[in-house]
């Protein structure tokens, strides 16, 4: 794997997706544990993305989302499904984008700095295998460009790190 973000850090928010999608394929492979990819895949964006303070995944456990790999602060270790923004996204499948966590009812701070968030649900032939969560210091910090993108980019990394171990 090799990243270098250097260049990248200053372009605008299309353009540092673009150059992550169009890169997949250098990042990530299923040589790699699924735990590595997971892992280097927080670290790339929370390089790259000065505006998120946290990014991670939530693995399905059941009924319950437990803490993966993760950049950022400590966090809680375990959500129920339809708990919070990250519960919530799990059990809708769909991607939830909160412009203010402080007017979310039922969102769970592990952060009291965090001010606004976005929580993308990932499949593997249809069954939802874990959450990405990024959360940013900054209100409104996301948007319709980041939904876009983190869904086609985490829709490449189940591709590209699937195995027959199935994830
Ligand atoms: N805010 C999330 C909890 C996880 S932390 O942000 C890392 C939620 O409400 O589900």
């Amino acid at each position: 794997m090799q990243a270098d973000s250097q260049n990248i850090k200053n372009k605008s928010k299309l353009d540092k997706y673009e150059y992550i999608l169009s890169n997949m394929i250098h990042f990530f492979s299923n040589k790699d544990t699924y735990i590595a990819s997971l892992a280097n895949f927080t670290a790339l964006l929370k390089d790259i993305f000065d505006s998120f303070s946290w990014v991670g995944f939530y693995l399905v456990e059941g009924n319950l989302l437990t803490l993966g790999p993760f950049q950022g602060k400590v966090a809680c270790t375990e959500i129920a499904i339809g708990r919070g923004v990250c519960g919530k996204a799990a059990e809708s499948k769909e991607t939830i984008i909160v412009q203010n966590v402080h007017l979310f009812q039922d969102h769970i701070a592990c952060d009291s700095g965090s001010n606004s968030e976005i929580v993308v649900p990932i499949l593997h032939n249809g069954d939802l295998i874990c959450v990405l969560d990024i959360d940013s210091y900054i209100y409104s910090n996301f948007d319709e460009i980041d939904k876009t993108y983190l869904e086609k980019i985490t829709i490449k990394l189940v591709e590209l790190i699937d195995n027959e171990n199935g994830k």
